[in-house]
C-alpha cells in the first residue's frame, strides 16, 4: 500500500513530463499532411508523372494549401495561398540554387562546383544586360531581325502557327543573344536544329531528372546542341558586332565562366540556348493564337497598329520604344497569355526547417510553388479562366510591377532575368505579322493538352497568313 502510493506521484510526473515532451514535439513538427503511397521510394510516382498539374491540385483540394507529395524519393511540399508564398519568395531558409544545380548537372552538365561559384556572378550580369533599362537597347535589332526572317515567309500561305511562331523567333533570338549569324542559314541544317531542340525542350522534365541512359534520343539531341556550340565556341567569344557596340549577352556570361573554367562554355551556351527559347516560343503562340481566337480584341489591336504605323504592308517598317508603349494592348495580351499558360511548378530547396500555417517543413524538402494553379485561384485573379487583358490596366507597368500574385517569371532574389527581354520580343513579334499579314485561325483555340510542370507545350492550331 505504502508502495502503491509512493509510485503515484512518480508516474504522474513522468506521464505528465511525457505528455509535454510529445505535445511540444507534435508542436514543433506537425508535418504538412503527406501524399504517398505504399511503393517505397517510387511513392505517388507513378500517379503524379501521368499528369502532375493534375495531381497537384486534387492534392490542395484533398489537403488543404500546405502539403507534401512524396515520389521518386523527393518530399514536394507545395504552398498554395500568402504566408507559404511569402515564405518560398523571402524565407533565408529556402535556396533557389540548391534546388536547380541537380536539374542544371542533368539538362547541360554544368558540374556542381562550378555551378555554386558561378551562379550569382551570372545572374547579375544577366539582370543587369537584360535589364528594363537596357532593352532599348534590343529593339532596333530585334526589328531587323524580325523583318528578314517574315521576308523569307513570303506573302501569303497555311501553316501551323506553332511552327510559323518558332521558324520567326528561334532565329532572332540566336542572332541578338548570342551571335549574328549563329543561325543556320542552310536548310537541312535548320530542320536539323529544330529537330534537335524539340526533342531536347520536351523531353527536359525527364532529362532533369533520370539517368541519360533511359532517354536516348533526348540524349542524342543534347549532345547535338552542345556539339553546336563546342564547333561555335570560339567564334562566339571574338565576335564583333556590326555596330562595334556593346557585347552580346552570351560574350557576357562567357567573359564569367571562362575566369574559372574554359572547359564548360558550350554547357553555359546551352543553359542559356534552352532558357531564351523554351517559354518565350510557346507564349508568341499562345498570344497570337488567344488575339486571333477573340475578334473585337484582334479588331481593336488591328486600328492601334494602323494608328501607330499607318497603312498595313509597308515594307521593313521601323519600329520605336515609343511605338510599343502605344500598343499597350498588346502587352495587356501577353501578360494575360503567360498568366493562363504560366510554368507548372517553380521550386526551392529548404535549408532550414520553416514554419508554415503551423506546419513544420523539414530541411531537404522541395519547396514547390505552382504559378499555373495561383494564376487560376479566384481569390487573386476574377473570372481565371477567362482571357481578360484588360485586368492589367491596373498593373504598374512604368514602375516594373506585375499583378499581385503573379508569378510567372518566379520571384525573389533569382526572379527570371529575362523577362523584360521576353515581353519586347514577343510584343515586336506579334505587332510585325499583324502588321504584315491578315491573318485568321482555320481551326478552334487548341486546348492546353499537356499537363506538364514546366508549362508550354501548345498543341498545334493552324493560320492563314494572307
Ligand atoms: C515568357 C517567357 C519567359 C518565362 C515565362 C520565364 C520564366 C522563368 C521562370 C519561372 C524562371 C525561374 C525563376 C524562379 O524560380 O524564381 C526563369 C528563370 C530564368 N530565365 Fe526566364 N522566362 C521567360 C523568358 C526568358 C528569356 C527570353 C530569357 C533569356 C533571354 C530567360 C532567361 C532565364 C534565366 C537565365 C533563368 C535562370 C535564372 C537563374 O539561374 O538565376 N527567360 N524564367
Amino acid at each position: 500500500m505504502e508502495d502503491m502510493e509512493l509510485f503515484s506521484p512518480i508516474a504522474v510526473a513522468v506521464l505528465g513530463g511525457c505528455t509535454i515532451f510529445l505535445f511540444l514535439q507534435w508542436k514543433g513538427l506537425r508535418r504538412p499532411p503527406c501524399i504517398q503511397c505504399w511503393i517505397p521510394w517510387i511513392g505517388a510516382g507513378f500517379d503524379f508523372g501521368k499528369a502532375p498539374l493534375e495531381f497537384i491540385e486534387k492534392a490542395r483540394i484533398k489537403c488543404g494549401p500546405v502539403f507534401t507529395i512524396c515520389a521518386m524519393g523527393k518530399r514536394m511540399t507545395f504552398v498554395t495561398e500568402e504566408e507559404g508564398i511569402d515564405t518560398f519568395l523571402k524565407s533565408k531558409n529556402v535556396d533557389f540554387e540548391q534546388a536547380v544545380q541537380d536539374p542544371v548537372y542533368h539538362t547541360a552538365w554544368i558540374p556542381k562546383n562550378i555551378f555554386f561559384t558561378l551562379h550569382e556572378k551570372l545572374y547579375v550580369i544577366m539582370k543587369g544586360k537584360l535589364g528594363m533599362a537596357n532593352i532599348h537597347q534590343f529593339t532596333e535589332q530585334l526589328v531587323e531581325e524580325f523583318h528578314e526572317q517574315l521576308e523569307n515567309l513570303g506573302s501569303h500561305g497555311t501553316t501551323d502557327l506553332n511552327d510559323l511562331v518558332r521558324y520567326v523567333l528561334y532565329p532572332v533570338t540566336i542572332n541578338t543573344l548570342f551571335k549574328k549569324g549563329l543561325f543556320f542559314t542552310n536548310e537541312k541544317k535548320v530542320k536539323e536544329f529544330y529537330q534537335h531542340f524539340k526533342t531536347y525542350d520536351e523531353g527536359f522534365e525527364y532529362g532533369s531528372q533520370l539517368p541519360e541512359w533511359f532517354l536516348r534520343n533526348w540524349s542524342k539531341s543534347k549532345r547535338w546542341l552542345l556539339a553546336l556550340f563546342q564547333t561555335n565556341v570560339q567564334e562566339i567569344k571574338t565576335h564583333k558586332s556590326a555596330k562595334g557596340n556593346s557585347r552580346t549577352l552570351i560574350q557576357a556570361v562567357l567573359d564569367i565562366v571562362e575566369m574559372e573554367t574554359h572547359e564548360h562554355s558550350p554547357n553555359y551556351g546551352l543553359a542559356m540556348l534552352w532558357a531564351s527559347l523554351a517559354n518565350a516560343a510557346p507564349i508568341t503562340f499562345w498570344t497570337l493564337a488567344f488575339i486571333l481566337s477573340h475578334p473585337d480584341i484582334h479588331k481593336t489591336i488591328l486600328e492601334r497598329i494602323s494608328s501607330v504605323f499607318g497603312t498595313a504592308g509597308k515594307d521593313k517598317m521601323k519600329v520605336s520604344e515609343e511605338d510599343l508603349k502605344q500598343l499597350l494592348l498588346i502587352k495587356w495580351c501577353i501578360l494575360e497569355a503567360i498568366r493562363l499558360r504560366a510554368p507548372g511548378v517553380i521550386t526551392r530547396k529548404v535549408v532550414k526547417p520553416v514554419t508554415i500555417l503551423n506546419y513544420t517543413v523539414p530541411s531537404g524538402d522541395l519547396l514547390m510553388l505552382s504559378p499555373f494553379w495561383l494564376h487560376r485561384n479566384p481569390k487573386y485573379f476574377s473570372e481565371p479562366e477567362l482571357f481578360k487583358p484588360e485586368r492589367w490596366e491596373k498593373a504598374n507597368l512604368e514602375k516594373h510591377a506585375f499583378l499581385d500574385c503573379f508569378m510567372a517569371f518566379g520571384g525573389g532574389k533569382f526572379q527570371c532575368p529575362g523577362r523584360w527581354f521576353a515581353l519586347a520580343e514577343i510584343q515586336i513579334c506579334i505587332v510585325l505579322i499583324l502588321y504584315k499579314y491578315e491573318c485568321s485561325l482555320l481551326d478552334p483555340l487548341p486546348k492546353q493538352v499537356c499537363l506538364s510542370p514546366f508549362g508550354g507545350c501548345p498543341p498545334a492550331g493552324r493560320a492563314m497568313p494572307n
